[in-house]
């Protein structure tokens, strides 16, 4: 329960027994935007940028490739800006992605298009905005990437998903290159030799390179080395075939961050450090260039940067078998912003934001607000025992994959995410309101269908 500061973004710090962030005191931050509400620590979201770019661009140099932040975990039209400013990619995996980095003015030559299900619509607006690359995930997909980019009088830049049959040590669903995934095609099978051949005889097509990506809130570096290994075997057997070296490998994302205390966390620099190591030594035993090395880290920037401070609206005490009590802290948002604990087991911690307790902790479980057992922020924490409705308490690393995932579930209207730097603040994404809601409720006079 008390601060801890590895789990909270850079320039959050404990002030006069108040939470201060970006020098904004959370007490008046919900006062003058409501809760829930999302706090991105500016200043730390644009050096976790320039942390994983420099380190990508000191470490290899020359071959360097892109960082592509996964816009999945987090995006905003005025993220996506911090991210064009700071000169790295954008990959997106939806026609609302894409949508958001060019209301941004994202540069479409440093935008990749991920997904395993892009429509027709989606490929064919990606094609005629230019983006960088396209990545493929489908033998279809090779096929229409190729019509769409010849109907367009264009030669689409490719990379192949491909699935090198390594287990991520992570949670099953955001494990994805295992080989029973719905993920690119897989190099035991002979899918991706066949997508390879497939790609180099499609006229408007230009393969690249190789892509993967293993999962996501990964530590072990075993499997990002495998998937180096057997994807630059698979380079080797390319060139030996067509006598020509691939120009690009892309390594995915999926480092992990720090949620409770004693978590590990990934210095870009010594990841990228180490990576460079590898890609060099098995690039030697191929007898390959080492060709542009590009990643997508998206929780890794996003995550850390981001608190929600919520309202605690009710405490009830519940009698457990064995006499004893577990007390339910209700907050005013819960699985609707963050799904993650119901979805995954997610673990995270809280902070009492708006005060010093010195009462003892009590077994306490956070819970939401939605008509649901299953809705639980924090299954199980020492809250201090006079934790009251009004106090706020706030849940550091939500940036990933929390407002991103956010839902309507119970009619919850999506918070705000305000953006704080140096003592102010500003909405970068305004809260819903109920009218947002109802405007999608429409009644239509009843139409023939045949
Ligand atoms: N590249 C690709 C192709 C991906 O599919 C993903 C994440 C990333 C990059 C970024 O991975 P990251 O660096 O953020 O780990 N909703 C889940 C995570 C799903 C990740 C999906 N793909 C969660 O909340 O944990």
């Amino acid at each position: 329960m008390n601060f801890l500061p590895e789990v909270f973004s850079n320039n959050s710090a404990m002030v006069n027994g108040e939470l201060v962030i970006g020098g904004c005191k959370a007490t008046s931050l919900a006062k003058e935007f409501g809760t829930p509400l999302f706090v991105i620590d500016e200043n730390d979201f644009k050096s976790r940028i320039n942390g994983w770019k420099n380190a990508l661009n000191s470490n290899f140099g020359s071959s360097a490739g892109e960082v592509y932040y996964a816009s999945k975990s987090f995006v905003s039209v005025e993220v996506a800006k911090w991210i064009a400013e700071a000169g790295i990619g954008i990959d997106v995996c939806t026609g609302g992605e894409l949508a958001v980095a060019l209301a941004a003015n994202f540069p479409a030559n440093r935008i990749e298009v991920h997904g395993n299900n892009k429509s027709e619509a989606e490929i064919a607006k990606a094609i005629s905005v230019g983006v960088a690359k396209i990545v493929i995930d489908s033998m279809q997909e090779i096929e229409r990437v190729d019509r769409l980019a010849k109907a367009a009088g264009k030669v689409q830049n490719v990379l192949l998903r491909i699935t090198p049959g390594v287990e991520a040590h992570t949670h099953e669903a955001i494990s994805t290159a295992h080989e029973d995934v719905k993920f690119g095609f897989s190099i035991a099978s002979g899918a991706a030799w066949k997508a390879i051949i497939a790609t180099q005889s499609a006229s408007n097509l230009a393969l690249e390179g190789l892509h993967c990506h293993i999962g996501s809130q990964i530590f072990e570096n075993e499997g990002f080395i495998l998937a180096t290994q057997k994807l630059l075997e698979l380079s080797a057997k390319f060139r030996d075939e067509f006598k020509s070296e691939l120009s690009e490998l892309d390594l995915g994302g999926g480092y992990g961050i720090a949620y409770l205390a004693g978590d590990k966390t990934f210095d870009p620099n010594q990841v990228m450090a180490a990576l460079a190591e590898l890609v060099k030594s098995e690039c030697n035993r191929h007898n390959l260039k080492v060709p542009k090395i590009s990643i997508e880290p998206g929780r890794a920037i996003a995550g850390p940067t981001t608190t929600t401070l919520y309202e605690v609206g009710t405490t009830k005490d519940v009698e457990l078998e064995g006499g004893k009590t577990r007390r339910y802290i209700a907050v005013d948002g819960g699985m609707s912003d963050n799904i993650r604990p119901g979805l995954y087991g997610a673990k995270y911690s809280a902070l009492l934001a708006n005060r010093t307790s010195t009462s003892t902790g009590i077994n306490s479980r956070l819970v939401g607000k939605h008509c649901e057992t299953g809705d639980i922020i924090i299954r199980e924490i020492d809250l201090p025992s006079d934790v009251a409705p009004g106090d706020i308490l706030a849940i550091p690393a939500t940036g990933a994959y929390g407002r991103s995932m956010a839902s309507n579930y119970n009619h919850m209207l999506k918070p705000a995410v305000i953006s704080v730097a140096n003592g102010s603040a500003r909405t970068i994404l305004r809260r819903e309101s109920e009218a947002d809601l109802l405007a999608l409720d429409v009644v239509e006079a009843p139409r023939t269908i045949k």
